[in-house]
C-alpha cells in the first residue's frame, strides 16, 4: 500500500511493508549501506530509507540515485536507531519516475529566502517553505471551520468589478481593448472602465444584508507600489460581515476569530511551528500561546496618539491627532507597549473610507484595526454607516459619486439594519504564525511590483 510519510511517522509500525513515494533530499553512502532522506511534502522530517548492497542492482540504483531525484521505495519498515523519527525504510525495491542532474539548485546547502525566490517553482521542496504551505493550508482550514462552525455563510464576490471599493486610487485596469489605440472604455468588454476587485466587502455587505452572518476568502488585488516586506498587488483577504452588529460585535469575532486559528495550528502543526521558532523567530510558539490565552488590548484611536505623544523615543513619522498611524507607530503599541494584539478603535473620519459609520461626536468613524507585534495591521473592519443620508454625505465629502454606488445605496433604503464586518489579510496571518519576515515567502506565487514570474 502506497503511504504518504507522514501516515508512516503516525501510524507506521516495525516489519510492516510499505510504498512511499517522494524527492530525495539527500543522498549518504557509506562503506556497507547507502542512507536517502525522503521528503514527500507531507511532514517536515524526511523518511530515512537504507539502500544495502543486496539490493537488485545496488551499483546503478547508487549511480542514478541523487538529490532532487524523483523515487518509489518498497519495503519494511524497521525500529530507527536513531533519535528523531520512530522508524525507517529497508528498501527491497526502488523505482526511479525521473532523475536530477547536479546543476540542481536545490543542493544539500542552505539557501537565501531571496535566492529562492528565483526559484519559486522549486522552493516548495524545502523545508521551510513546505512548512510555510502546510500552515497556510491549516490557517485556511481553520478559518472555514470557524464560520462554518458559527453558520457563516460563504459567499463568492466577484474578482473583476466596475467600482472601486475604499474610494482609493490604487486598481489594476481590466480591458480587452487594443491599448495601441487611445482607450475607450464604453467600447470595452463591460462597456465601462472594469476593475481587479480591491476587496469583496460591498458585495459581502450585499449579502449579509439577505443572509445575516456571511464571509468571503478570495485574492484581492491593489497596484499601491509599495515594496515592503508586508504588501503584496495580489493577496488574500477574509471578510466576515454580520448584520444587526456594531463595532464591539465586531471586535468580539476579531479576537474570538484569530484565537480561533492559532489554537487549530497550534494543534494540527506542531512540528512546523517548531521548526519555526527553532530555525526563524524564537518567539513563534510563545507568540501563539499568548494569542490564545490574553486578552487583546482594546484603545480608541485618541487613546492610541496620547499614548504614542507619551513614548520615550523620537518616531520618524510625527504623531498627531488626525494623522494616520504609521507602521513604526502600530508596531511599537503592539510589539512593545501591549506586547500582544491591540485593537484600535474609533479613527478621525478624514482618514477611513466612506462607508465606515459616522460616530455621534461627528468626529471619528466606528472604524476598527487590530494590530499585531512584529507585522502591524493585520485586520481592518469597522462598522458601517446604514443611515443613507449621513452616507451619501460621507461620499460626497470624499469626491466619490453616489450614483456610482446606487445599488449599494439601495440596502439603505430597503430595510436597512446595523451591521459592521473586517477583512483579514491572508498572508499577513501567516507570517504572523509563522515569524516569516517577508511576505513574499508566505505565499507560493508571489506578485510585487516588477515581479509576476512564474
Ligand atoms: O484595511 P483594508 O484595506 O480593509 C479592507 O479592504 C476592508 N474592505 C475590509 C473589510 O472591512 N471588509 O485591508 C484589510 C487587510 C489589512 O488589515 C491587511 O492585513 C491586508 O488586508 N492588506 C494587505 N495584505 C497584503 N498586501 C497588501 N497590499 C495589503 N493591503 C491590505
Ligand atoms: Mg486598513
Amino acid at each position: 500500500m502506497t503511504s504518504t510519510i507522514k501516515e508512516l511517522f503516525q501510524t507506521g509500525q516495525p516489519d510492516q511493508s510499505v510504498t512511499v513515494q517522494g524527492w530525495v533530499r539527500t543522498k549518504r553512502e557509506l562503506k556497507e549501506f547507502t542512507f536517502l532522506e525522503v521528503n514527500d511534502g507531507s511532514s517536515l522530517a524526511n523518511l530515512q530509507v537504507i539502500l544495502e548492497p543486496t539490493l537488485p542492482d545496488y551499483e546503478n540504483v547508487l549511480k542514478t540515485i541523487s538529490t532532487g531525484a524523483a523515487i518509489a521505495v518498497s519495503g519494511n519498515l524497521v525500529p530507527s536507531p536513531g533519535k528523531g523519527q520512530n522508524i525507517e525504510l529497508k528498501a527491497a525495491e526502488i523505482t526511479l519516475y525521473g532523475d536530477c542532474p547536479a546543476d540542481y539548485p536545490l543542493q544539500k546547502k542552505r539557501h537565501s529566502f531571496e535566492f529562492l525566490r528565483t526559484i519559486a517553482h522549486l522552493r516548495g521542496r524545502t523545508n521551510t517553505l513546505g512548512a510555510v504551505m502546510r500552515v497556510r493550508n491549516a490557517c485556511a482550514t481553520a478559518i472555514h471551520t470557524f464560520f462554518q462552525e458559527k453558520g457563516f455563510i460563504w459567499v463568492h464576490t466577484p474578482i473583476i468589478t466596475a467600482n472601486d471599493c475604499e474610494g482609493a486610487g490604487e486598481l489594476f485596469t481590466v480591458t480587452s481593448l487594443d491599448l495601441k489605440n487611445p482607450a475607450n472604455f464604453a467600447e470595452d468588454f463591460f462597456g465601462k472602465r472594469a476593475y481587479l476587485t480591491v476587496s469583496g466587502q460591498l458585495q459581502a455587505e450585499v449579502m449579509a444584508m439577505a443572509l445575516s452572518n456571511v464571509y468571503t476568502f478570495g485574492p484581492t488585488f491593489r497596484a499601491e507600489n509599495s515594496n515592503t516586506s508586508r504588501h503584496l498587488a495580489e493577496f488574500w483577504m477574509v471578510e466576515p460581515e454580520m448584520a444587526f452588529c456594531d463595532l464591539e460585535g465586531d471586535q468580539d469575532l476579531a479576537e474570538a476569530f484569530l484565537k480561533y486559528i492559532f489554537k487549530f495550528v497550534l494543534e494540527n502543526c506542531p512540528e512546523d511551528l517548531q521548526f519555526f521558532n527553532e530555525r526563524i523567530d524564537k518567539t513563534v510558539l510563545s507568540t501563539a500561546e499568548n494569542i490564545v490565552n490574553s486578552e487583546f488590548g482594546r484603545i480608541t484611536y485618541s487613546e492610541a496618539i496620547k499614548l504614542l505623544e507619551k513614548a520615550d523615543r523620537q518616531f520618524e513619522f510625527p504623531v498627531e491627532w488626525g494623522v494616520d498611524l504609521q507602521s513604526e507607530h502600530e508596531r511599537y503599541l503592539a510589539e512593545e507597549l501591549f506586547k500582544k494584539p491591540v485593537i484600535v478603535t474609533n479613527y478621525p473620519r478624514t482618514i477611513k473610507a466612506f462607508y465606515m459609520r459616522l460616530d455621534d461626536n461627528n468626529k471619528t468613524v466606528s472604524a476598527m484595526d487590530i494590530l499585531a507585534p512584529k507585522i502591524g495591521e493585520i485586520i481592518g473592519g469597522s462598522q458601517r454607516e446604514e443611515r443613507l443620508d449621513v452616507l451619501i454625505q460621507r461620499m460626497q465629502e470624499q469626491g466619490m459619486n453616489p450614483d456610482d454606488l446606487w445599488w449599494y445605496l439601495d440596502l439603505r433604503r430597503y430595510g436597512s439594519v446595523p451591521h459592521a464586518g473586517f477583512g483579514l489579510g491572508f498572508e499577513r496571518l501567516v507570517q504572523f504564525m509563522t515569524g516569516m519576515t517577508n511576505i513574499r515567502d508566505v505565499i507560493p506565487f508571489p506578485r510585487t511590483p516588477l515581479s509576476a514570474d512564474f
